[in-house]
């Protein structure tokens, strides 16, 4: 492969052609949650690639404070079964909690609502009912083979690194997905694993000073399967955005 572009390859004001601009469009807006994969194998070369790709994501002070661990064959089925074990055992589960706090303590509209609509979504399409907590529950447990991916990322990050590194994380874990779309490659980022911390940093050999950010799935779809035709809503940008041209009325300088 062709060395990773950088961002002294770019030094003229060229407008880019329809064809790049179309591109990068497309690789952003076509990342989407990919909920079951194939079996086939991505290249080892291709997983640094995306991952040299993604590191060019920008941090404060360039602190770049992502650290990527990538499961595949064996060591990804040991982990899946061990943690798999431990989410249907209800007693086990009990002693298993996340470290950080990923959604609101009290929710409120308008997420609660987004939140139930992309639930109900999923499981309508999948035929499970809203009292169907089995299927509900095997549903989740997906999560735990990565959506049978054949590549499983953990994500983690040093415990001394505050707030602001976190914000620095996102942009690598979204520059991960839309890199792997360049190589016509599907992801679902995943939280569902951080609550299982304790049992995946040792079985990675993470070390104390590390915390799980959350894990990621990487492979190509399974486009038969039905949970794969889901497409999510987004607020159009009048919904979220405002042109200050004017000063507000509060603002009394
Ligand atoms: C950090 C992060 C963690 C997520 N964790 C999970 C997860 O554990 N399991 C899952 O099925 N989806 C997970 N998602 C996917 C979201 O549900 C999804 O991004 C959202 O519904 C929007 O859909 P889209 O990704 O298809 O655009 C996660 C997304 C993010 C950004």
């Amino acid at each position: 492969m062709t060395d990773v572009p950088t961002p002294a390859a770019v030094l003229d004001d060229t407008p880019p052609s329809a064809a790049q601009t179309r591109a990068v469009e497309e690789a952003i807006a076509t990342r989407r949650s990919i909920r079951a994969f194939l079996p086939t194998p991505v290249p080892e070369a291709t997983i640094r690639r995306i991952l040299a790709v993604a590191a060019r994501a920008p941090s404060g002070t360039n602190t770049q404070p992502w650290k990527v661990y990538v499961l595949t064959g064996e060591a990804k089925e040991r982990l899946s079964t061990r943690v798999m074990a431990a989410y249907d055992d209800p007693q086990e589960l009990a002693t298993h909690a996340e470290e950080y706090d990923y959604y609101p303590v009290e929710w409120k509209s308008p997420y609660i609502d987004r939140r139930r609509k992309v639930g109900w979504d999923l499981y309508g399409m999948l035929g499970i009912g809203r009292q169907d907590k089995a299927r509900m529950h095997a549903q989740h447990a997906r999560n735990y083979r990565f959506f049978d991916a054949p590549v499983g990322f953990m994500f983690t990050i040093d415990r001394i690194m505050p707030k602001g590194s976190w914000l620095d994380y996102g942009m690598f874990l979204e520059a991960v997905m839309v890199a792997a779309r360049a190589h016509g490659l599907h992801t679902c980022p995943q939280q569902a694993w951080a609550r299982f911390h304790r049992i995946i940093m040792p079985m990675i050999g993470a070390s104390a000073d590390e915390q799980l950010v959350c894990g990621m799935a990487l492979g190509h779809p399974d486009w038969s399967r039905i949970e794969n035709s889901l497409v999510t809503e987004r607020e159009p940008v009048e919904g979220f955005m405002r042109f200050v041209a004017q000063p507000s009325a509060g603002d009394a300088a």
